[in-house]
C-alpha cells in the first residue's frame, strides 16, 4: 500500500476561520477527513500534516523522499501557503528528493495579488492545482491516483 503525504504550511490551521471569503468555511479537520475518504478510495495510507514552519516542511519532504527511494511513496500533495512565493529552500528539497510533488492553493493565486503569482515550487511540481477550495485536496489525491 503507498503513503501519499498532504503537507499544509504556515496560516492553514486557520482554516474556517481565516479569512473565509477567500479560503471558505471549511476547517482543516475537514479536509483531514475528506483526504482520508479519497485515499480509501484509492488504497493509500495518508499522512496528513500541518506546521508553521519551513524548515519542518523541509524535513517532511526529506521523510518523503526516503519512502520515494524504497518504492513506498504515491506522491506528495503541497499547500505551502505563502512560503511557495518565497522558499528557495522548498524547491530545492523537492529537487533533491525527487518525489512526485502536486502543488495546491485552495484559492485562485493568479487571481490575487501580484506577489502570490510567483512560485518556487512550481518549478519542481508534477502538476498544480489551484482555485477549487478544499476541493482541490481530493482532485490532487485523485490526480496522484491516475499518475
Ligand atoms: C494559499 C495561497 C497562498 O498565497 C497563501 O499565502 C496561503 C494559502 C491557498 O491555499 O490558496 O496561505 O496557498
Amino acid at each position: 500500500m503507498k503513503t501519499v503525504f498532504v503537507l499544509n504550511g504556515p496560516n492553514l490551521n486557520l482554516l474556517g476561520t481565516r479569512e473565509p471569503a477567500v479560503y471558505g468555511a471549511h476547517t482543516l479537520a475537514d479536509v483531514e477527513q475528506m483526504c482520508i475518504e479519497t485515499c480509501a478510495r484509492h488504497g493509500f495510507t495518508l499522512q496528513f500534516r500541518q506546521t508553521n514552519h519551513e524548515g519542518v516542511l523541509v524535513d517532511w519532504i526529506h521523510e518523503a523522499g526516503r519512502l520515494h527511494a524504497t518504492g513506498e511513496l504515491a506522491g506528495v500533495v503541497l499547500n505551502a501557503a505563502a512560503y511557495t512565493h518565497t522558499s528557495v529552500a522548498l524547491l530545492d528539497a523537492i529537487k533533491g528528493t525527487g518525489i512526485t510533488l502536486i502543488e495546491l492553493h485552495i484559492s485562485n493565486v493568479h487571481a490575487r495579488e501580484p506577489f502570490r503569482h510567483h512560485s518556487y515550487i512550481a518549478a519542481a511540481a508534477r502538476a498544480v492545482v489551484c482555485g477549487f477550495g478544499v476541493q482541490g485536496y481530493g482532485l490532487a489525491i485523485d490526480g496522484l491516483a491516475r499518475l
